[in-house]
């Protein structure tokens, strides 16, 4: 089936690939309250799309998100309450409630600029490849407003401390490398590569076993702020809720393949169903 079209976004795929571009080019792909009405949806429909294993998020055009609309998004929505209250809980759905916890594991893939707004979608995506050359910048000082949503949250969990408060209180920009460096990417490539350097990773990811990669992925963020105790409970309950889940696991094939019949070796390369 044809993939639904948007005004403010692109479905585009690669195989199991699904990239889901913003779409505002001309605007920098500011965000607007119709963007978020369309993130909303489509990461919806694709949450339970079987084709999509891996998702990409990128952007069309110079920038990867230039941050809130500040006209239709702030100023706009300050005279129309109404559609600011419904803008304002589309945006954080799409870039947190549905992007943090995402069955399907999804990448974040950055070029040009990325302002403000869009480091909780950038937060949010499982993984980050960011260009070298890329603009990033916590601009909200130079608007006389703080990171709000949970712009500020996620420079906290993400950053150390130090860095959190300097890059937020100075509105100082800084690359793909340096994104690396404080923990908001993985890696950082080349732009003329970034989209083979995403495929090459993603296509990694989807030889995977879906089920596994989804409950790593739960796992690792569900701890992270409970105590060690409640951890390894969860984590108890959460193997023993994946084994029912998936049946090869349950039947503990790969152990087989390795401890039996010496056919597998997990350290030479992922597990073939
Ligand atoms: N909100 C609304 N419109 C925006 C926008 C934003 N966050 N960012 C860019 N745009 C618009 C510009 O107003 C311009 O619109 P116009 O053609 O109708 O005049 C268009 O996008 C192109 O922007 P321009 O500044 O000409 O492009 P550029 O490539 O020279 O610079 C940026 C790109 C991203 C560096 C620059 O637009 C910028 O600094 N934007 C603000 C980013 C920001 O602070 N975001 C955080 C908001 S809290």
């Amino acid at each position: 089936m044809a993939d639904k079209t948007y005004e403010n976004i692109e479905i585009k795929r690669e195989g199991q690939i699904t990239f889901v571009m913003l779409n505002r080019p001309d605007k920098r792909n500011a965000m607007s309250p119709g963007l978020h009405a369309d993130m909303c949806d489509a990461l919806e429909t694709l949450a339970t799309d079987a084709e999509t294993r891996v998702l990409v998020l990128g952007g069309n055009g110079p920038a990867w998100c230039a941050g809130q609309d500040l006209k239709l998004y702030f100023r706009e929505g300050a005279k129309d309450p109404m559609m600011r209250r419904k803008a304002n809980n589309d945006s954080h759905h799409w870039r947190w409630e549905q992007l943090s916890r995402y069955p399907k594991p999804t990448i974040a893939m950055v070029h040009g600029y990325a302002f403000g707004g869009a480091f909780t979608q950038l937060c949010a995506c499982d993984f980050a490849i960011v260009a070298e050359d890329a603009t990033l910048g916590l601009s909200e000082v130079n608007w006389g407003i703080i990171p709000g949503g949970i712009v500020s949250w996620n420079l906290s969990d993400m950053m150390l401390p130090r860095h959190a408060l300097y890059y937020a209180a100075t509105g100082e920009t800084f690359d793909g490398k340096r994104a690396v460096e404080l923990g908001l990417a993985n890696f950082s490539v080349p732009a003329a590569k970034l989209r083979e350097e995403t495929v090459k990773f993603a296509t990694k990811l989807t030889k995977l076993n879906p089920n596994v990669l989804r409950y790593t992925k739960e796992g690792v963020k569900a701890v992270r702020h409970m105590t060690p105790e409640n951890a390894r409970d969860y984590l108890g309950v959460k193997q023993d809720s994946l084994m029912r889940l998936d049946k090869e696991i349950g039947d503990r094939v790969g152990m087989s393949e390795f401890l039996d019949k010496k056919s597998y070796r997990p350290g030479l390369g992922p597990y073939k169903r």
